[in-house]
């Protein structure tokens, strides 16, 4: 930057993830695997291409799972800083909490949670380019009364709202925030919010009514906030959406392959047929089943016999001899559920991890 400031990248990590229950029991929701990588993965990822290189993780609870993950950021080119939130007191206060690490250099909020399915390079030359005091990302939804919600004139912000009943527009705040030093003046005396939060909406809106510019790029591409088991397969699905084809692993003859598929190195497959946007995890073995399409399949998974479509399956998960197909399934890590099932029907399953199910049928 000319006035010798540095752009930094600050990367929400914290919170309780209570309607992503019962995986958050066992994972930081930022690590839930999307398309085999965990979400948070993907926000480093377009942070690091939109040249960024400083980041800080504001982190909760969960720090040492998420540290173990990231570590110190030189995979992703980043050189990345721990920051503690000591209690998960909402968007403002992580930001608050990360005021020592940003000192007066402007920087973009990335929420952990938050998939955007396109680079943020073009909204962060636009931010630099043009130097208002904030700029949202905002894109138009159907329902937006569980978001941010923001009125524009222009490429002006004139109004936000956080989760209004009645919104006053379809745009909905994207959790990619741009920021220039007046924020901290916002957000010093910020109140919480109703649900006892400090909301990063209010502090947009106080910049407003004291008078700094704020602006916003919209997005076009999908989007999605990871808040719910439902959104986790959406994820996936904008995230597999994203692969090429690629087949690594060893497929026998007698297997199908249609779409962008992709089988790691050292995964198995036999008597299969693969229905792109697929992945299938490095050590799976997978055999006389249908997969796809929208599945990801973690490594060291066992599936045999069962069909199965936009589903989500941990790593270490087994799957076997299940008559029914399966969609819409979230199995956690270990999870196994072990047939024989051979009913009719169809099912959809939530399992965390180290659940099981077994049938009582057909022996031990
Ligand atoms: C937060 C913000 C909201 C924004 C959303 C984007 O909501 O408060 O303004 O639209 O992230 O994901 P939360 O998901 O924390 O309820």
């Amino acid at each position: 930057m000319s006035d010798g400031r540095s752009l930094k990248g600050l990367v929400l990590s914290g919170g309780q993830g209570t309607r992503l229950r019962p995986f958050t029991y066992c994972h930081a929701k930022q690590l839930l695997p999307v398309a085999n990588r965990p979400v948070l993965f993907y926000a480093l990822e377009q942070l690091a291409e939109a040249g960024i290189r400083e980041v800080g993780i504001v982190v909760g609870h969960t720090a040492p799972e998420i540290r173990q993950a990231v570590g110190d950021g030189s995979a992703f080119g980043l050189s990345v800083t721990y920051l503690h939130q000591e209690a998960p007191l909402g968007l403002a206060h992580a930001v608050q909490s990360a005021r020592p690490f940003l000192g007066e250099d402007p920087f973009v909020v990335f929420l952990g949670d938050n998939l955007v399915g396109t680079s943020i390079r073009p909204h962060v030359e636009a931010f630099l380019r043009r130097r208002p005091a904030c700029q949202l990302l905002l894109r138009e939804v159907a329902d937006p009364r569980s978001f941010g919600v923001a009125v524009v004139d222009g490429r002006r912000v004139v109004q936000v709202m956080e989760k209004p009943a009645v919104p006053p527009s379809d745009l909905a705040i994207v959790g990619v925030y741009m920021f220039d030093v007046p924020v901290w003046r916002a957000l010093d005396g910020l109140r919480p919010s109703a649900r006892g939060e400090y909301e990063l909406t209010d502090a947009v809106q106080r910049l407003i009514d004291m008078g700094y510019l704020v602006e916003h790029c919209r997005l076009e591409s999908p989007w999605v906030d990871v808040g719910s088991l439902e959104s986790i397969l959406e994820a996936n699905r904008v995230a597999l959406e994203r692969l090429s084809g690629r087949i690594e692993g060893a497929l026998d003859a007698a297997c199908e392959v249609e779409g962008p598929v992709v089988v790691e190195a050292g995964a198995r497959i036999e008597r299969s047929r693969l229905t792109g946007p697929l992945i299938i995890g490095s050590g799976a073995l997978v055999r006389d089943c249908e997969l796809g399409p929208y599945v990801a399949i973690g490594r060291d998974c066992r599936l045999e016999s069962v069909r199965l479509r936009d589903s989500v399956v941990m790593e270490g998960a087994v799957l076997e001899r299940i008559v029914w197909p399966l969609e819409g399934c979230l199995i956690g890590q270990q999870a196994a559920i072990s047939g024989p099932f051979t009913d009719g029907g169809r099912f959809s399953l939530a399992l965390a991890d180290h659940s099981r199910i077994r049938s009582l049928d057909g022996g031990p």
